[in-house]
């Protein structure tokens, strides 16, 4: 399935052209690179008679989210293996308090809540069978859903018309989106990834993935690391949205734009270059990440 979203271009007081590529208006809750990631996976494991999907993630993921409502429209059981087994001592409380949670929940997840340490050993062989013995007609995606089917669903993300850019922008978690877009870049586009976590252990990950070497991640961006939202960056999301009606996401599209906006005021795009980000979706995550600024007593962001 080939799914062509819409390129919204925005006017800055620069000498680049900046257009956005909207993925996050493809479904309201499987938006982004979530669809990306999961439409052939979904088909796989329907063509492979799987009844229950079965991944992993923390208790705000997008991607945890994004395979509850898939399994519930697709009729699959699911089960989402979630760090932190405190957040299993009492599932009435947490749902009340984790609207991530609670949407998985209403759209019929099931949860294993298990430790940190344990968590850990989400990739490791030995867990992944105790898992599947325990949930036999599972079909287990990994943390973020990154696998060889996800990056061939992101690999749709761009369109034909989009190889007119110069620069292709995307924030990385796992680094299988970007991994996808690399795939079909033109070798004359420049591919710049901003990682939301800190640390430069994704650059290794994605040449796993890649062949090409039209890219390169910038690292400046994570504000100190993987969901810490400071100030700086609410101000930033809620001015971008009120100047160009878009909605950003804290941990990711946040982050991402916020680098951008930051190098094109430093000239690092050459004049008249056409840059083109993706908008990832993530929106979900937005209620949980304020109710954590409204407990410090700082600034929400605008939904
Ligand atoms: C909204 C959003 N954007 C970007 C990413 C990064 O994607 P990836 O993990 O494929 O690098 C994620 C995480 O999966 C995400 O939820």
């Amino acid at each position: 399935m080939i799914e062509v979203t819409q390129n919204q271009t925005i006017s800055l007081p620069y000498n680049v052209s900046l257009s956005i590529k909207r993925e996050d208006l493809i479904h309201p809750h499987i938006s982004g690179n979530k669809y990306r990631k999961l439409t052939y996976n979904i088909a796989f494991a329907k063509a492979n008679n799987y009844k229950t999907l079965l991944t992993f993630g923390g208790a705000y993921s997008n991607h945890i989210a994004a395979t509850a409502v898939a399994g519930n429209i697709y009729d699959f059981h699911t089960i989402g293996i979630i760090r932190g087994d405190e957040l299993g001592v009492d599932l009435d409380k947490t749902l009340a308090e984790n609207k991530t949670l609670q949407q998985a929940a209403n759209h019929g997840m099931k949860f294993k809540f298990i430790s940190r340490a344990l968590y850990k050993q989400k990739d490791e062989v030995s867990f992944l069978n105790m898992l599947k013995e325990e949930y036999p007609d599972a079909y287990i995606l990994p943390e973020g859903g990154t696998n060889s089917l996800a990056i061939k669903g992101c690999e749709e993300i761009l369109s034909p018309s989009d190889l007119s850019f110069d620069y292709i922008c995307c924030a990385v978690g796992t680094g299988g989106t970007i991994s996808g877009i690399i795939n079909t870049a033109a070798t004359s586009q420049k591919v710049l990834g901003f990682p939301a976590l800190k640390g430069d252990f994704l650059t290794a990950e994605i040449q796993k993935l890649v062949h090409a070497s039209n890219w390169e991640l910038e690292q400046r961006y994570h504000f100190g690391g993987y969901a810490k939202v400071p100030e700086t960056l609410v101000h930033f999301m809620n001015e971008f949205k009120n100047t160009h009606q878009i909605v950003l996401d804290p941990i990711y599209t946040g982050k991402m734009m916020y680098g951008i906006l930051d190098l094109i005021s430093k000239d690092f795009f050459p004049q008249n270059s056409r840059i083109l980000a993706i908008h990832t979706g993530g929106l979900q995550g937005i209620e949980g990440v304020n109710k954590k600024l409204q407990k410090k007593g700082s600034q929400t962001i605008d939904i």
